[in-house]
């Protein structure tokens, strides 16, 4: 019988030189949307979908991470004796949300390095693997489904997204057994082949690994294998075409709802769509866009402006 998922690790350690200067003092993950850091989202989804043991892998200059799940007295104690309950269990909460672990990677060798860091604190269970920087709006759907591909399949799991052929050379890219394709449905496929940010010529496919992954303990002997590949980091990608050498991989494909918050562009978009579904600032910022529009003639394009 396959393991129930109930641990998570989240690598956090990349520099976000794409979003300087805002990262020069500050972790990427800790950037707000809306009035939470990016990677409180990233746990939230996980103990939605049923996870309650994080290991969040850390370099240096993370550790404001590790503070803003921690408990946090003065301000509590500021906060009670101000009558502010409200705010009072919202940092308290915070503390609670899961057991939540750190690690250090070290030295910053690639995204399959970060992952292999966790082997100690996983053992032999299957878990998930979530991007830091990878935000999903969508109540856990896409992390839910991947665990239920795995319970159901045994197998592991990557998150698949068709992009634009320009766009595939920024991710990991699959080459997938898809009867469904053109359906747009999100569904289970099987992985034939995947490599790390080919050129968009040479790409097997459109199908582009986002930042959800369900891995059983076998990730860890692949990794051992790994040799530095594209940017001279050890790659996930590259181990998880190891795992297909001995056995199945699956893609879960889904289509939406997914923002890459170190692009400034992702963020902005994640900003607003999260704005927009909040009960206390949805109505406001709403009227805010609609008033904005109208105020520039019916587009929310600047009048005569480019719309780069
Ligand atoms: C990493 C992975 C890549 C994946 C991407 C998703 O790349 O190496 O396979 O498609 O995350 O966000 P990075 O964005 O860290 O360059």
């Amino acid at each position: 019988m396959t393991q129930v998922v109930s641990c998570a690790v989240i690598p956090a350690a990349g520099l976000g030189t794409r979003f300087l200067p805002a990262t020069k003092a500050q972790p990427k993950e800790m950037l707000p949307v809306v009035d939470k850091p990016a990677i409180q989202y990233v746990v939230e989804e996980a103990v939605r979908a049923g996870i309650d043991d994080i290991l969040i892998i850390t370099g240096r200059g993370k550790r404001s991470i590790e503070d803003h799940f921690d408990r946090q007295f003065e301000l509590e104690y500021f906060l009670e004796t101000k009558g502010k309950e409200k705010m009072l269990t919202t940092v308290r909460d915070l503390a609670d949300l899961a057991d939540i672990h750190y690690v250090r990677q070290g030295e910053p060798l690639g995204l399959g390095h970060a992952v292999s860091v966790a082997r100690k604190h996983v053992g032999d269970r299957p878990f998930a693997v979530m991007l830091g920087d990878d935000l999903m709006v969508d109540e856990s759907r896409v992390l839910k489904a991947m665990i239920a591909a795995h319970e159901t399949h045994g197998s592991p799991v990557v998150a698949l997204r068709d992009v634009p052929r320009a766009d595939i050379g920024s991710y990991g890219c699959a080459d997938v057994d898809d009867p469904d394709e053109g359906t747009g449905r999100p569904r289970v496929v099987a992985v034939r082949g995947i490599v790390e940010k080919p050129h968009p010529a040479e790409a097997p496919s459109t199908m582009a690994v986002m930042g959800r992954y369900v891995f059983t303990p076998e990730i860890f002997a692949a990794l051992d294998e790994v040799r530095p590949g594209v940017g001279g980091e050890i790659q996930l990608t590259d181990a998880i075409a190891l795992l297909l050498d001995t056995g199945p991989v699956n893609g879960y494909v889904f289509d939406d709802g997914r923002y890459d918050i170190g692009s400034k562009l992702d963020y902005l978009r994640a900003t607003v769509e999260l704005a927009l579904q909040r009960d206390d600032l949805g109505g406001p910022f709403a009227a805010f866009l609609e008033d904005l529009m109208a105020r520039r003639g019916g587009t929310l394009s600047a009048a005569g402006a480019d719309r780069t």
